[in-house]
C-alpha cells in the first residue's frame, strides 16, 4: 500500500522478534456485580497470524472484541498490543490510542455498525478523519481501500441501503484496514452472509492478513467458517477458554469435549465425529455435585475429578486443554 498520508505517529517500543502482536493474559470482564462474562483467559495473536475464537452464543466472544478495544469492563487481567498496555486505557488516553488505528474492531451486525446517512467514501474515510488526516489525503487512501477489498470505485458515492449484504461487509472492511491497523478485531464476519459471498471474505481475510502483515481475530459461532483459514483456533465456553492450538488438531482431534460436540455438529461428519456426536450425548444423569468445570452439566464424562477447576495443560505443540480428562475420556464410560 502506499504510504501517502501522515497517520498519527506509533510511539513506543515494538515488541521482540517472535512476540505475539496480541497477548491477553489472565483476563476476567464483569458486567457489574455477579455479571462474570470471562475468567482467566489467556490468548496470543501474531502478526500474519489468523486466530479463529469459537463458541455457541452468549460464551463471551464479542465482549473478548471489546475488551481490547476498550469497550468492556475488565475487571483482572492485562492486555497488550504491540508490547503496549491496552488494559488501564480511559478517557483521553483510550482515544487517543482509537486515533492511532493500530487495532480495528469489526462489528458483529454489518448493517447497524454502518451510518444510513453516509458515502461509502465518508463512511470509508471517517476512520482516517478521526486520525486527523486532511481530506484531500483521504481521498487516494479510501480508493485504495476500495481496490484492496475488491469493490468497485463506482460504489463510493452510495449509501448503505443500496448496497448488497457482501458489499456492505466488504465497506466495513475496508473501514477497518484504512487506518493500516496490526490487529483487527472480526466479530463474526461473514454469519449474515450466503455461502457464495461467505467464501468471497473469508478469502479476502485471508489475503489481507498476508498483504498487511495484519493479525486478525475472527470471531464465530460456527467452525466451518473457520476451518479453511484460521492457523489458530480457541474454544470458548461460559467465559472459559477451554481449548487453544493450532487448527488442524483443534478440529481433527480435539482434547476437550465441548471442542469435540462443536466439532462433531458441524456437517461433513467423518467417522471419527460421528463416534464422538454419539460420546457426547447429554448425559442420562445431574453432573456430580459441587462440580467446578464449567462444561460438567453437559459433560457424560464429569466426575468426582471435576469439582476441582480443571486448568488449562498442554498435551501437544501450542495445544491445550482445561479438561481432567482430556485427552482420555473418549476411552471412559458415560454416566
Ligand atoms: N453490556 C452488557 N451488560 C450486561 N451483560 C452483557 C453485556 N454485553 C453482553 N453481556 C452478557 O455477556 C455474555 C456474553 O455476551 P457476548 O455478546 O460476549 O456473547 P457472544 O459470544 O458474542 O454471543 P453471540 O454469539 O450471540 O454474539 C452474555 O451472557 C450477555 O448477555
Ligand atoms: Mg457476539
Amino acid at each position: 500500500m502506499t504510504l501517502t498520508t501522515d497517520l498519527p505517529a506509533r510511539t513506543g517500543t515494538a515488541p521482540a522478534p517472535g512476540e505475539p502482536l496480541l497477548r491477553i493474559s489472565g483476563l476476567g470482564v464483569s458486567y457489574g456485580a455477579g455479571a462474570r462474562v470471562l475468567t482467566g483467559v489467556d490468548l496470543d495473536a501474531r502478526a500474519g497470524e489468523i486466530l479463529g475464537v469459537i463458541g455457541e452464543t452468549g460464551s463471551g466472544k464479542t465482549t473478548l472484541a471489546r475488551a481490547v478495544v476498550g469497550l468492556a469492563p475488565v475487571v483482572e487481567g492485562r492486555i497488550t498490543v504491540d508490547g503496549h498496555d491496552r488494559t488501564a486505557l480511559r478517557g483521553r488516553a483510550l482515544r487517543e490510542a482509537r486515533r492511532g488505528g493500530l487495532v480495528q474492531y469489526m462489528f458483529q451486525d454489518p448493517l447497524r455498525s454502518l451510518d444510513p446517512d453516509l458515502t461509502v467514501r465518508q463512511l470509508i474515510g471517517e476512520p482516517l478523519a478521526v486520525a486527523g488526516v486532511a481530506r484531500q489525503g483521504r481521498e487516494p487512501e479510501v480508493l485504495a481501500a476500495l481496490d484492496r477489498v475488491g469493490l468497485d470505485r463506482a460504489l463510493a458515492d452510495r449509501t448503505p441501503g443500496r448496497l448488497s449484504g457482501g458489499q456492505r461487509q466488504r465497506v466495513a472492511l475496508a473501514r477497518a484496514i484504512v487506518t493500516r491497523p496490526r490487529l483487527l478485531l472480526a466479530d463474526e464476519p461473514v454469519s449474515a452472509l450466503d455461502a457464495s459471498n461467505r467464501n468471497h471474505v473469508l478469502r479476502l481475510l485471508d489475503r489481507l492478513r498476508r498483504e498487511l502483515d495484519l493479525a486478525i481475530v475472527v470471531i464465530s459461532h460456527d467452525l466451518d467458517s473457520l476451518a479453511g483459514i484460521a492457523d489458530r483456533i480457541a474454544v470458548l465456553y461460559r467465559g472459559r477458554l477451554v481449548e487453544q492450538g493450532p487448527a488442524e488438531p483443534v478440529l481433527d482431534r480435539p482434547l476437550h469435549p465441548y471442542s469435540a460436540l462443536l466439532a462433531a455438529s458441524a456437517p461433513g461428519l467423518d467417522r471419527r465425529r460421528r463416534a464422538d456426536l454419539a460420546l457426547l450425548r447429554t448425559p442420562a444423569q445431574a453432573s456430580p455435585p459441587g462440580a467446578a468445570c464449567v462444561f460438567a452439566h453437559r459433560c457424560p464424562f464429569a466426575d468426582a475429578d471435576c469439582a476441582a477447576l480443571p486448568a488449562s495443560r498442554p498435551h501437544g505443540p501450542g495445544h491445550s486443554a482445561a479438561c481432567h480428562h482430556a485427552p482420555d475420556w473418549r476411552t471412559r464410560r458415560p454416566r
